[in-house]
């Protein structure tokens, strides 16, 4: 068995994403199982170096995770050719200077979504890379999650016939920091315009290559954002007052005909099953998937309803829903890090590149459009 060291710059670890999904559920597990299997006779082992501002944060990180090497000179360690990979998970407005300076430095450019902050940026980062032949990618976790593989495998078996509508709830309560007990479980910045904060330039990337995925091309946008909770406390205690949007209720039309209504909220308390779920509704049967689990209805056992008031309800509406366990499946980031690796050293097919993650920027930039206009807003083909 032939091993293949893949060096990769981990920009940002220090952070949410950075420590816990990428570094530690993704890249070192892939270490820790001996490495990415690819073909009869080779793996792809990941190297990490640990780069960021902190040295202390870093080294505790270091001895966590078993990745040794850590770097505050980024400079330095972007003209190492030892790492061919770089990849960036800070935060949403510091990600294209990274990245430009990656791509200077000639590595394969991977990142967390946004890619950018505005459309314009993201689609010239893409071509940038194109233009210098370098592989790129963005994070798409959300296609890996199993109760979205539930429902593409659904759609591809027939199961809802026409598919009609679909609906995604997602959201739970951000605690505001007002509460020393209770301090709030997002950065500061999420809430501060100018940061790259924003619900809508957050969760719009998703919902748009999770809708593309599986019910078909974005094409139109109505949205109305909301800033519920103008006030909060920061990481050192401080109080500041909130500048972007904390919730937004949105609407979108396929090139299907499918019809997508979506809430995404930091500012609810949840009585669903799960953070999210996405309820699709078609001719021939419907399904709600949360992060794991999907629960289906047959038009067989579709309940035929009357409104009545004044009387108990006789029907049982959680009846008739059947449930389907999701399959055992690797982390949804650990997934989409083994596709890079490939792609990066075999040349196997990667989708998810900064071009199609410019998409995502471009949903949440008419999204936000629609809003201050109140109109709906077209997209254009990219
Ligand atoms: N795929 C997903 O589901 C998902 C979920 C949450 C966040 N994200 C994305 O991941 C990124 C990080 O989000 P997070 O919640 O981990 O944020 P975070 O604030 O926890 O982490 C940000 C990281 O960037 C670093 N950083 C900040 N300023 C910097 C600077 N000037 N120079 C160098 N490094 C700097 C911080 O030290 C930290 O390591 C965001 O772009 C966000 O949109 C993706």
């Amino acid at each position: 068995m032939d091993v293949r060291r893949i060096g990769i710059i981990l920009n940002g670890v220090t952070g949410r994403m950075g420590s816990n999904q990428h570094l530690l559920r993704s890249l070192a597990a892939i270490r820790d199982d001996g490495g990415v299997v690819a073909g009869d006779d080779l793996r792809l082992l990941p190297d990490v170096i640990l780069a960021g501002r902190e040295r202390e944060r870093l080294q505790e990180l270091a001895n966590r995770s078993g990745f040794a090497q850590t770097a505050t000179d980024l400079n330095q360690v972007l003209e190492d050719p030892r790492y061919e990979v770089f990849f960036d998970a800070s935060g949403t407005s510091f990600r294209a200077g990274f990245l430009d300076r990656a791509i200077a430095a000639g590595k394969a450019v991977y990142c967390e979504k946004p890619v950018a902050t505005d459309l314009q940026t993201a689609l010239r980062l893409a071509t940038d890379c194109e233009r210098a032949g370098l592989p790129n990618g963005v994070v798409q976790d959300k296609l890996w999650l199993p109760g979205v593989c539930t429902l593409r495998r659904l759609r591809d078996e027939g199961f809802f016939g026409r598919i009609l509508s679909v609906r995604g709830e997602f959201g739970y309560w951000v605690f505001t920091g007002h509460d020393a007990a209770e301090p709030p479980q997002r950065p500061s910045w999420n809430y501060r315009s100018g940061e790259g904060g924003g619900i809508i330039l957050d969760m719009l990337c998703h919902w748009r290559y999770l809708i593309d995925d599986l019910f078909g091309e974005v094409r139109s946008v109505s949205c109305l954002g909301a800033m519920h909770v103008p006030e909060r406390v920061d990481e050192s205690g401080q109080v500041y007052r909130c500048t972007t949007d904390d919730a937004c209720y949105v609407t979108m039309e396929c090139d299907s005909g499918v019809i997508c209504q979506f809430n995404s909220s930091w500012t609810v308390r949840v009585r669903r099953d799960d953070l999210l779920t996405i309820q699709v509704d078609g001719t021939a049967g419907s399904a709600v998937a949360g992060l794991r689990d999907c629960f289906v209805q047959r038009h067989e056992r579709t309940p035929r309803p009357f409104w009545n008031p004044d009387a108990e309800q006789p029907l049982d509406f959680h009846a008739g829903w059947e449930r389907i366990a999701a399959a055992e499946q690797v982390n949804a980031f650990r997934a989409q890090w083994e596709a890079f690796l490939k792609h990066v050293a075999l040349g196997e097919p990667f989708p998810w590149t900064l071009r199609a993650g410019a998409k995502g920027v471009q949903l949440a930039e008419c999204a936000l459009q629609s809003w201050r206009e109140r109109r709906w807003v077209d997209l254009d083909s990219i």
